[in-house]
């Protein structure tokens, strides 16, 4: 990768040093399951993700929702704001699915949940990302009160506009995870990746165009078809791929 310094060899990622600022993500053609036990190669899925990443950062930054996005080389990279990440995910749930049916049978999958809800995880591949409360990030001094308030309300502001974007080409958001970090001057962005690995989202007749599909034990194939689908369906110009 241009000879940029690697930081970190993540599941999906690759991290290299752009500048003292920046980082550059590099998205990997690799699908992994079991909390990243099991990996598998998936061509074209890197790029797919780096543009559908590319397409939600630059439509929530026109949204006031301001984020680390700052580039996309047009291939599997993207450069983005070096931050200090909080080891958090954040998920929004519209709909029952997944793992809220699992903890809670009680909800059947695709009930609408009655208004948006917004849980945490705390990052940890060894501890299966446990759900936390938002009082535990306080209390392990990951965030400040002040900071939960912004995740939280930055949060439903992007389910706002993914909501209302996925509705536009008739799709249904069920859920998706976030991550957010500090800048240098302490403030909480948003950040990572948004694809089809951190999105769950279905047609009109309940397909899934997200890694559910390997989830279930669709192919790799079956995958890269999916989320050259959702590319589509947004209208994203992905090289080297063809809508028809
Ligand atoms: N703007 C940013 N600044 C610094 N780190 C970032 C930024 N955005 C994302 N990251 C981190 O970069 C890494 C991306 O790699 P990847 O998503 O493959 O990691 P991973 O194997 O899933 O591990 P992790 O559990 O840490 O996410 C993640 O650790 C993510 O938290
Ligand atoms: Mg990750």
């Amino acid at each position: 990768m241009e000879n940029l310094r690697l930081i970190y060899d993540g599941k999906t990622k690759r991290v290299y040093v752009k500048s003292d600022d920046m980082l550059l993500m590099e998205f990997k053609d690799v699908v992994t399951a079991l909390d990243g036990a099991k990996v598998t190669h998936a061509a074209g899925k890197g790029v797919l993700n780096a543009a559908l990443t590319a397409y939600f950062f630059k439509l929530l930054k026109s949204e006031g929702i301001d984020n680390h996005f700052i580039h996309y080389d047009g291939e599997r990279s993207v450069i983005v704001k070096k931050l200090s990440m909080i080891p958090a995910e954040v998920v929004v749930r519209n709909y029952a699915y997944g793992g809220l049916v699992k903890r809670l049978p009680l909800l059947k999958p695709l009930t609408k949940l009655n208004t948006p809800t917004v849980e945490f995880h705390y990052k940890s591949d060894e501890l299966h990302d446990p759900l936390i409360l938002s009082e535990d990030l306080i209390n392990a001094g990951l965030v400040s009160p002040h900071e939960l308030e912004v995740i939280k309300e930055v949060s439903l502001k992007v389910n706002d506009v993914l909501l209302r974007r996925f509705d536009g080409c008739g799709l249904l958001l069920l859920d998706f995870k976030l991550e957010f970090g500090r800048d240098s001057d302490g403030k909480v962005l948003l950040a990572d990746e948004i694809c089809g690995d951190s999105v769950r989202v279905i047609d009109s007749d309940g397909r899934h165009l997200d890694k559910e599909v390997f989830r279930r034990g669709g192919s790799v194939d079956d995958l890269v078809k999916a989320y050259t689908l959702l590319a589509c369906k947004l209208g994203i110009d992905v090289r080297g791929f063809q809508c028809t």
